[in-house]
């Protein structure tokens, strides 16, 4: 099974960066994420083999156990190249609290077995992937997010991302509270 572990996003806050990405309509075309799929990934493990999920869900239960709740900012709007075309994100804005969880659990996971990602964390929220971006990013009106940028994190979650009658899902598995 595919899986990731990451933090999922409270209803208000997905409404609002839903509202962004009506407007980055204006500016890009592209494969939107479904509202329902907005999360930030911390750790893609990929495919993992069932037999390992409770080690998994272990070794993020540690991590989380070493963190205490905090809040993060939905920050600017960006993109990675990715071939021709590109995949546009909503960024969070610089969290000393979001790295240290992000570097406790590579720690862990690193433990079991898991190679740490060679490149830094840039924690962002994908919006559209095989994108086209005919119109400057600095164009799209962000109002939405006014009074809905800031988001509480209590737990981490681990994901199944599965696909449902041709439709990307991502199923939470087990989540571990911030202590
Ligand atoms: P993305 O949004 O930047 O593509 C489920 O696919 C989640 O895991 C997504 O957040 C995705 O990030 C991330 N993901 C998929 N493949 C990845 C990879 N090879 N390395 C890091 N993250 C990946």
């Amino acid at each position: 099974m595919r899986i990731f572990i990451g933090l999922d996003f409270g209803i208000r806050q997905k409404e609002a960066i839903r509202g962004v990405q009506d407007n980055l309509r204006k500016v890009a075309e592209g494969r939107f994420t479904r509202t329902d799929n907005i999360h930030l990934t911390l750790n893609f493990l990929g495919e993992v083999d069932e037999s390992r999920l409770k080690e998994v869900f272990a070794a993020v239960d540690e991590a989380a156990s070493l963190t205490g709740p905090f809040s993060l900012r939905l920050g600017k709007l960006g993109y990675f190249p990715s071939g021709r075309k590109k995949i546009i994100w909503m960024g969070i804005g610089e969290n000393s609290e979001l790295q240290n969880l992000y570097n406790g659990l590579s720690d862990i996971l690193e433990k079991i077995g898991f190679k740490k990602e060679e490149r830094p964390y840039s924690p962002h929220l994908t919006l559209a992937r095989e994108a086209k971006i005919v119109r400057p990013l600095a164009e799209v009106d962000m109002s939405p997010l006014i009074g809905n940028d800031s988001q509480e994190v209590s737990e981490i979650t681990i994901f199944e991302s599965t696909s449902r009658n041709g439709i990307l899902e991502y199923l939470p598995l087990h989540s571990a509270k911030l202590l």
